[in-house]
């Protein structure tokens, strides 16, 4: 939620700034603003909207070269996006000035106090409470910026990323971290901030990630020091050198990140496994299970807590894991879990999947069932991110960035990874034969062929995602390991289309859906030749008896359900198990296509962002 982005050096810090907003907009988009010292003056510019409108009225506001800026893109959360509540937001005196990213929980209380001392208010937000209490601990202790700053951080409650700098001491910027990340660039005499390091990947590849409760004053000209808020000590900080690059973030010619990520999950899967999955040898190897497996062989059951898509992933593991390694899973929304007073043990895995690391839901749960003695094993995408840092072990999915905010290759990567450590558990648990181990070994293997063939759909999907485009809902089916690819489906569509849609177990249709079925609805039925086939086959007779009209995904060469169905989306034969890494893709490509058709803004869905680091 929100990107912050920073720059002080010896260059123009404004389109370094502007050009990192945009890498970060994905982490929020209704408004954004930015603060340059051009030598003389500060120079504040915001607005409602995206970027390119700031861009748009930085053009007039913004015009003399400074090296010292602040910039910010908005997810709003406490007060609505327009140019008031947009950030850099000014202390009273007009001379500090801020970016943040996260909430002040006790904001209220601290502006009551302010006001009391004369403090006034142009905005709703917790920010502009935050500056002004830097501004006053500055004043009444007589403390220099850094100081102030950590005084006054001592005295909120919440999660924060901020830069603040004063505009009578522009050769420094503070800034901290607290449950919100923050990335700090080091250059050659220069410095980047921002909440990742895409803004800053063509100047520097020595990063710093700040830890939670760490603040770091940043010098024009000479080192960065890095504190702990909390008791001011010093922390050697570790610089780290960036594996990611430039293509990484950028479209490559796709219309879309959306549909750039779609494409990229053949290597993305294979990126996944790779080194992990040994064929030759007969193995799974995979370092945050090998150290921890008398804890996963003696684990009661295994908690799966995540949010969103992830959750989902969750959904299949929990499949996956108890037919392979005959484990028990539960499987809880993160925020479900973190305030219903689980019951939790010391034998209980707790395994949290989370593409961005950050979601702060996430990472309440983590922290509860590490309070209670649970093991937590992390499934991450983002490398060094607060959830991949806060857990006892665990394994990256090396998907690569992920830039559209409706997760694709996130998705798919996160069945991989999850599946080789059910493979891998089973394989010691002595649950799955040798022969049945080598055979899932190949058909992963064979996996990233296979979804180039199912993207290979891509033409015929679009033509079906033209005659639905203008439907008002949608109903998704599927059963065993495809009934949480049906709940992925309808989530891909509702987020990017807006388009009503719900993802049922097949069965459970008739429990209630089936009531909405008429010659109006189109119904996505995953019809894949394993697992209960005749099964599916029987809901789908219900629905076409009511006239509803169907869109069946079926395994090549189909011919019974194409007898029945509207239209068929032939994927390739796999094992059932491994089915949702295939059938997962004509979902993904026909909400791509209905909202571009319905003239969408795929990569930035309205009032979502990338990464909820806010509960
Ligand atoms: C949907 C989507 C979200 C995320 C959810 C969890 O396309 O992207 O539902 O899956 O916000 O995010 P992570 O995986 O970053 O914890």
């Amino acid at each position: 939620m929100c990107g912050i982005v920073g720059y002080i050096g010896t260059r123009d810090a404004y389109p370094i700034i502007i050009e990192g907003l945009k890498r970060l907009e994905y982490r929020g988009y209704d408004s954004a603003g930015i603060a340059i010292f051009d030598g003389t003056d500060l120079k504040v510019c915001k607005t409602k909207g995206k970027v390119s409108d700031l861009e748009a009225r930085a053009e007039n506001e913004i015009t003399k070269f400074g090296n010292l800026g602040i910039g910010h893109t908005r997810w709003a959360t406490h007060g609505v996006p327009n140019d008031v509540n947009s950030h850099p937001h000014l202390s009273n005196s007009g001379d500090l000035v801020i970016i943040h990213n996260g909430i002040i929980e006790n904001y209220e209380s601290l502006k009551k106090e302010l006001m009391a001392r004369g403090y006034t208010f142009k905005s709703d937000t917790d920010t502009e409470v935050l500056i002004n209490l830097i501004e006053d601990v500055k004043k009444q202790e007589n403390v220099k910026l850094g100081k102030a700053v950590q005084i006054a951080l001592n005295q909120v409650h919440g999660a924060y990323a901020i830069a603040v700098f004063d505009k009578n001491k522009p050769e420094e910027v503070v800034v901290a971290r607290l449950g919100s990340p923050l990335a700090v660039g080091v250059g050659e005499d220069e410095f980047f901030i921002a909440s990742d390091a895409s803004p800053f990947l063509e100047y520097t590849k020595n990063a710093i990630y700040l830890e939670d409760e760490e603040m770091a004053i940043i010098r024009f000209h000479k080192e960065i020091k890095v504190r702990k808020i909390k008791d001011d000590s010093i922390v050697d900080p570790y610089v780290q050198e960036l594996q990611m690059n430039l293509e990484q973030i950028e479209k490559g010619g796709y219309d879309h990140f959306m549909l750039k990520e779609i494409h990229e999950q053949p290597k993305a899967i294979t990126d996944t496994y790779r080194g992990r999955l040994l064929r030759n040898e007969a193995i799974i190897k995979m370092a945050g299970v090998e150290d921890n497996m008398k804890k996963f062989l003696n684990a009661n059951r295994i908690i799966i807590v995540a949010c969103g898509t992830s959750w989902h992933a969750g959904l299949v593991a929990e499949y996956i894991f108890e037919d392979l390694a005959r484990i028990p899973v539960e499987v809880e929304y993160a925020s479900e879990f973190r305030y219903r007073n689980p019951v939790i043990t010391e034998n209980d895995i707790v395994i949290a999947i989370s593409q961005s690391g950050e979601t702060a839901d996430t990472l309440a749960a983590i922290k509860l069932a590490k309070s209670k003695g649970a093991f937590v094993f992390g499934v991450c995408n983002v490398v060094g991110s607060s959830i991949a840092r806060e857990a006892d072990a665990g394994a990256y999915t090396h998907a690569g960035p992920e830039i559209g905010v409706a997760s694709t290759k996130a998705f798919t990567t996160q069945i991989t990874i999850l599946t080789l450590i059910a493979l891998r558990l089973a394989r010691a648990k002595g649950t799955i034969s040798s022969s049945d181990f080598r055979h899932y070994l190949l058909e992963l293997e064979m996996i990233p062929g296979k979804v180039e063939k199912a993207l290979q759909a891509d033409a015929h999907i679009k033509m079906i995602a033209d005659i639905y485009k203008d439907s008002r809902n949608c109903l998704y089916l599927g059963r065993g390991y495809n009934f949480p690819v049906a709940l992925e489906g309808a989530l891909k569509l509702k987020e990017i289309s807006y388009i009503h849609a719900e993802g049922y177990p097949a069965a459970e249709m008739k429990h209630g859906p089936i009531a909405l079925i008429d010659e109006n609805m189109p119904i996505v039925v995953i019809a894949t030749k394993k697992g209960h086939y005749d099964k599916v086959v029987s809901n789908i007779q219900e629905i076409k008896a009511r006239k509803g009209k169907i869109i069946a995904i079926v395994t090549e060469g189909d011919e019974q359900v194409r007898e029945l169905a509207d239209h068929v989306i032939e994927v390739p034969e796999t094992m059932e198990a491994l089915s949702p890494l295939i059938t997962t893709i004509p979902l993904q490509l026909l909400s791509y296509h209905i909202a571009v058709l319905l003239g969408k803004n795929v990569d930035q869905p309205r009032n979502l962002a990338k990464s909820v680091t806010v509960e």
